[in-house]
């Protein structure tokens, strides 16, 4: 069966509040829409840790910097409604742009620190504010007990545990491994943007990602530089940023830093911005 779409606060509160009367428990899967694979492994495992999963379906212009991408961006409900039959999901929480914001864009927002500023947050200036302040606004609307977040926006998924953390919300984040195509190209709803050849230029973030891992034991210059080769032959692909971080701050790793490590790559591929990030061991 198709899930139910919700688009008015009130409906949502009496579904969550009668699934928590008998005594469910809620996990809410935070999406924009354009559902893939990616999202429905979310979901999968949203379904596999609570009794009553909303799925949330809102492409929220305040975490937009630029107007062009905001419109274009792909809105696909009746679509996604069906992609999700049969899926264990309770409701599609759909609001309205009115709806999440009647009085116009928030004049409080929620700060994602200086970690904001960084990698996305220098190409995409305000970015993470309005994502964290539209997901503190679904977290205080559905009231989940568990929130499930892709791998794939790994700085996404590390600002907003940090701000659980920071603001002691009473929510569990769950992080689900990324879903890619069999050549590697990590699912995105912004992949269908890409022409042919673009789409094979496209490869070069995952090849990059492989190279890095593949000489992290030559040292981390080294490593960077095979990464950023794999950048050189595709004239469409402009890499934006490929850095390694350390997993607990997300701050860029020192020299001689040893353990854990995830290395973050973005790029414009034509008129289209991709992301993607691996795990190495430095
Ligand atoms: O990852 C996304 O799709 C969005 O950033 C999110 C978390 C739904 C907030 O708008």
């Amino acid at each position: 069966m198709t899930p139910q779409i919700i688009s008015d606060i009130a409906t949502l509160r009496a579904l969550v509040g009668s699934a928590r009367s008998a005594g469910e428990r809620i996990a809410l899967v935070p999406t924009m829409g354009a559902l893939h694979e990616g999202h429905r492994a979310l979901v999968a495992h949203a379904a596999s840790v609570a009794d009553a999963v909303i799925v949330s379906i809102f492409v929220n212009p305040l975490q937009f910097s630029e107007q062009a991408d905001l419109t274009r961006y792909p809105r696909t409900l009746e679509a996604d409604a069906v992609s999700l039959a049969d899926s264990g999901v309770l409701a599609i929480w759909a609001p309205s742009v009115e709806t999440m914001y009647p009085d116009g864009a928030t004049e409080t927002r929620v700060s994602a620190g200086h970690v904001g500023t960084l990698y996305e947050g220098a190409s995409r200036p305000g970015h993470f504010d309005g994502m964290l302040t539209v997901v503190a606004k679904l977290f205080n609307l559905v009231q989940p007990d568990v929130a499930v977040f892709g791998q794939k926006d790994a700085q996404q998924a590390h600002i907003v545990r940090r701000m659980v953390a920071d603001l002691n919300l009473p929510i569990e984040i769950d992080v689900v491994p990324t879903v890619r195509e069999a050549d590697g190209l990590a699912l995105s709803s912004r992949n269908r943007f890409l022409s042919a050849d673009e789409r094979r230029g496209a490869l070069a973030l995952s090849e990059a990602l492989g190279a890095v891992e593949a000489s992290a034991a030559s040292g981390l210059g080294e490593a960077l530089a095979e990464g950023a080769a794999a950048f050189g032959d595709h004239d469409a692909v402009k890499l934006d940023y490929l850095v390694v971080v350390e997993p607990k701050t997300f701050l860029p790793v020192s020299d001689g830093y040893r353990g854990e490590a995830a290395v973050l790559v973005a790029a414009q591929v034509g008129s289209t911005r991709l992301i993607d990030n691996t795990t190495i061991t430095l």
